[in-house]
């Protein structure tokens, strides 16, 4: 089943949360495809207002960032797994390049974060990805290995499916996505890393691409084995964009 994770970052109102989560319950009803599963990450302060929505639909919530604490307690800002469960919500995003940048998330704290999600069995989509300096110096196979090294090594993998987004850093929001064969070569990168860190690392797997995906690009990750699907931020914020991106999937996976 092909995955499609909308990272709708900061782009919406509460009000407009609701609207497209609305509209996007409607399209799936007729949409008749069983092989796309849409997951909507809206943020936080819109999340009851969109899971109120989604519910008794097909399509699953997620949260864009999760607590560095399996507790609740005295941790501003943060949200916590408990809360999370009180919603539908059951995907989390962790280690998004927009965290690391903006707000200096390490690997350490992904890691950290990581642990608190299984703990509370919720499905995470780490993110892992080069800077366009990284790529330039050909250091993208080092990053990412590094990454994966740093957040999963000393994990133990769940027994449900979970989720590593490649989104390398220089192609998100910029309207200019990596080569889908490039994005081939480094999942296939990402899996053979979990395997060595876990043998059996694969078998629940799934490796997103993520960065400039749209509906006139998303053919090309479609076709390669190693995808299961995209993470996609700017274009899964508005309608006629995500409509145009479900209608290729529609044509061509389902
Ligand atoms: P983009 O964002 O699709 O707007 O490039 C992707 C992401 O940040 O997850």
């Amino acid at each position: 089943m092909f995955k499609v994770v909308a990272n709708w970052k900061m782009y919406l109102t509460i009000e407009e949360s609701k609207l497209l989560a609305a509209r996007l319950v409607k399209m799936w009803e007729k949409q008749e495809c069983n092989n796309v599963e849409l997951v909507i990450c809206p943020s936080d302060l819109a999340l009851s207002d969109v899971s109120a929505q989604v519910e008794g639909s097909p399509i699953k919530l997620g949260i864009q960032d999760l607590s560095l604490s399996p507790a609740l307690g005295a941790f501003t800002g943060q949200t916590a797994p408990q809360q999370l469960k009180e919603t539908l919500a059951r995907h989390v995003i962790l280690g998004h390049s927009e965290r690391r940048k903006f707000y200096g998330v390490t690997d350490a704290m992904v890691e950290q974060q990581l642990h608190v999600a299984l703990e509370h069995k919720l499905i995470p989509i780490v993110c892992v990805g080069e800077t366009q300096a990284e790529r330039d110096n050909k250091r993208t196979d080092q990053i990412i290995t590094s990454q994966l090294h740093s957040i999963f090594e000393h994990t133990e993998l769940p027994d449900y499916p979970f989720y590593i987004a490649y989104e390398p850093r220089w192609a998100i929001g910029t309207g200019i996505p990596v080569d889908p064969k490039e994005a081939e070569r480094v999942h296939d990168l990402i899996r053979h890393t979990m395997i060595e860190f876990h043998k059996d690392a694969n078998k629940l797997l799934h490796v997103l691409y993520g960065g400039s995906v749209d509906s006139s690009n998303i053919l090309g990750f479609l076709d390669q084995p190693s995808v299961d699907g995209a993470l996609i931020g700017g274009a899964s914020s508005k309608l006629e964009k995500l409509r145009e991106i479900v209608k290729v999937l529609q044509k061509n996976v389902c």
